[in-house]
C-alpha cells in the first residue's frame, strides 16, 4: 500500500500565472466535455483541438488514450475508481490551464460531485473551468454503439456500464450544452469557440 507523503511545502516559483499568460499571450482554461459512452466527446474534442491549433492556441486533449492507458492504467470502472479517475485528471488538467494550455478533457465523469471537485479546484486557482454537456440519450448512444459495449453491457457481460448498470448525473448548468443528435461536429465545435472567445481566451 502506498503511504500519504508528510513533511511537503508548496514552492510558488517566480512567475505568477497570470504573468506567464501575459509572456505566452494565452490564457489557460480547462473545457470539461461530460456524457456517455458514444455521446460525442472525443469526436468533438478532436475537432476542437485542431481548430484551436489552427489559430495558433496551446490546446491539448486528455482522453481515455493517454490517461486510461497511462497515469490511470490502475483504475477500474466501479464507483472509487471513477471518483479517483476524474479527481486525477482533474489536477492534471488545472495543470495545464496553470502552464497557460486550453485542456480539453473528454471522460465521461458521471459523478456531479467529481466534476464539481474539478471546477472547485480551478475556481480556487483563478483559472476558467467550462463544462461542455455532450447530450445524446441513451437510444440514440446505444444505437451508435461504436465498441459493441451498450450490447455487452445490456447482456450482463460488463457490469457498472454507464447508463446501463451505473448512474450518469447530467450537469444542471453547463455552460455548453450540445445535442449531438441535433448539432454536427463543426457545429458544436463553433458553438465552444464563440464561448471561449465570449470569455476572451482566445
Ligand atoms: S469515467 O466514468 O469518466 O471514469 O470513464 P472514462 O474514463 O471516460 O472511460 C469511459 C470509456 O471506457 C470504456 N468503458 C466503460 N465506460 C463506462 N462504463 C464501463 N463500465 C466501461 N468499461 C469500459 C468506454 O469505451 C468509454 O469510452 P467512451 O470514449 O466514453 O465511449
Amino acid at each position: 500500500l502506498l503511504t500519504m507523503a508528510t513533511n511537503i511545502t508548496f514552492h510558488a516559483g517566480s512567475v505568477s500565472a497570470e504573468e506567464r499568460s501575459q509572456l505566452l499571450t494565452q490564457k489557460g482554461a480547462t473545457v470539461w466535455f461530460t456524457g456517455l459512452s458514444a455521446s460525442g466527446k472525443s469526436t468533438i474534442a478532436c475537432a476542437l483541438e485542431q481548430h484551436l491549433l489552427h489559430l495558433h492556441k496551446f490546446a491539448y486533449r486528455l482522453d481515455g488514450d493517454n490517461i486510461r492507458f497511462g497515469l490511470n492504467k490502475d483504475l477500474g470502472f466501479d464507483e472509487k475508481s471513477r471518483n479517483e479517475n476524474i479527481r486525477r485528471i482533474g489536477e492534471v488538467s488545472k495543470l495545464f490551464a496553470d502552464a497557460s494550455a486550453i485542456a480539453l478533457t473528454a471522460f465521461i465523469s458521471p459523478y456531479r460531485a467529481d466534476r464539481a471537485v474539478a471546477r472547485e479546484l480551478h475556481d480556487k486557482a483563478g483559472l476558467t473551468f467550462i463544462e461542455v454537456f455532450v447530450d445524446a440519450p441513451l437510444s440514440v448512444v446505444e444505437e451508435r454503439d461504436p465498441k459493441g459495449l451498450y450490447k455487452k453491457a445490456r447482456a450482463g457481460e460488463i457490469k457498472d456500464f454507464t447508463g446501463i448498470s451505473a448512474p450518469y448525473e447530467a450537469p444542471e448548468s453547463p455552460e455548453v450544452h450540445i445535442k449531438t443528435d441535433e448539432c454536427d461536429v463543426k457545429e458544436a465545435v463553433a458553438r465552444i469557440t464563440e464561448y471561449l472567445s465570449s470569455k476572451g481566451l482566445i
